[in-house]
């Protein structure tokens, strides 16, 4: 199978084309015929080396841990799927590379069951691959944080790959958005039914003009100085949830997230893409030839929703 791999940490140069057998299929797991992955800012931070400390690698890797694809095969005891079925997941293991191990930028992917679930009907395969990880990171943050109809959410980096589906979640609840993003992505955060504002000095003064009461919810994609305003916009009784600063749970007593492979998450997605309350943004698609050019993408840090990554027809 063609596959995306890499022998060494790196930039995106270290990205190359190349062919692999076809990965074993373990008894908990089902083999997936790709379509799509797309990718997601830990997937070059894994190939840069960041994780090293708290994940095992083994060379070569092969990158990406989105998935939309075909169940080609199943593994000994997978009840859950048949072949043929269409499914969509967040296909990350214990270790990073390897024979046993591989990633989604490749032609074929070996699944355990958990991180899997049925793809929408109304998704495309490209859809469908653009939410896994970060829709299960908006999906588990606003749970974690217990958002709630009638809340007032602000989101930082409303528009980027997790805040996108955070917006769409929290309003699905029945939560009011105030989002953060630069001017150029505002009338996209409209359209989500977000209020938004720009991020950077001020903010905080921004949030209390729309709600002067402060917030329920504190959501922060994007990490740096986000969190710094915590204290000024947050209501009494309220909430901080992060992604990227531990500060979130050690100093504002709130919750620090690291998304998880969940197929009951990923189904509840699903159901959400079904009835229309949820789409994935799609900024831009790459072949899988083309790997280098989809990680730089995302690099630039100012995508709007997903790179998405084509891998076959
Ligand atoms: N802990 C976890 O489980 C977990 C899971 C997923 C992601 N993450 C991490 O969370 C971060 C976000 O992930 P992602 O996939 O959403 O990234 P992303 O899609 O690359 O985020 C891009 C977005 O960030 C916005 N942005 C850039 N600087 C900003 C700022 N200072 N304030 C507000 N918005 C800003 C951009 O908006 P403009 O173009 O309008 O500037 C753009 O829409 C990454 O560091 C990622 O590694 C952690």
């Amino acid at each position: 199978m063609r596959a995306i791999t890499y022998d060494r940490f790196g930039g995106a140069d270290v990205l190359k084309l190349t062919d692999l057998p076809t990965p074993k299929v373990g008894p908990d797991s089902v083999l997936i015929r790709v379509r799509a992955s797309s990718v997601n800012p830990v997937d070059w931070k894994v190939r840069e080396g960041y994780l090293a400390e708290i994940m095992d690698t083994v060379f070569p890797v092969i990158p990406g841990w989105d998935v939309a694809g075909v169940v080609e095969q199943v593994g000994l005891d997978t009840p859950e799927f048949q072949v043929g079925d269409e499914v969509f997941g967040y296909v990350r293991k214990d270790v990073v590379g390897g024979e046993v191990a591989g990633g989604t930028f490749a032609e074929l992917v070996a699944a355990p069951v958990r991180t899997v679930a049925r793809k929408p009907a109304s998704w495309s395969f490209e859809e469908a691959a653009a939410a896994p990880l970060a829709g299960l990171t908006a999906y588990q943050t606003i749970r974690r944080a217990g958002v709630q109809s009638g809340h007032t959410v602000l989101v930082h980096a409303a528009a980027g790959g997790v805040g996108s589906f955070a917006v769409q979640i929290a309003r699905s609840l029945g939560a009011r958005v105030i989002g953060t993003a630069s001017e150029t992505n505002h009338d996209y955060l409209r359209s989500l039914g977000a209020e938004p504002i720009t991020y950077g000095d001020g903010v905080g003064a921004r949030v209390r003009a729309l709600a002067p009461e402060g917030v329920d919810v504190v959501l922060d994609y994007v990490g740096g100085d986000a969190l710094d305003s915590v204290t000024e916009v947050l209501r009494e009784g309220g909430t901080v949830a992060s992604i990227t600063d531990a500060r979130a749970r050690d100093e504002f007593g709130g919750h620090y997230v690291w998304v998880r492979p969940d197929s009951a998450d990923l189904a509840e997605l699903a159901r959400l893409g079904d009835t229309g309350e949820l789409k994935p943004e799609i900024a831009e698609v790459f072949d899988l030839a083309d790997a280098a050019g989809a990680h730089e993408r995302s690099e630039s840090g100012h995508v709007r929703g997903k790179v998405v990554v084509r891998v076959s027809a």
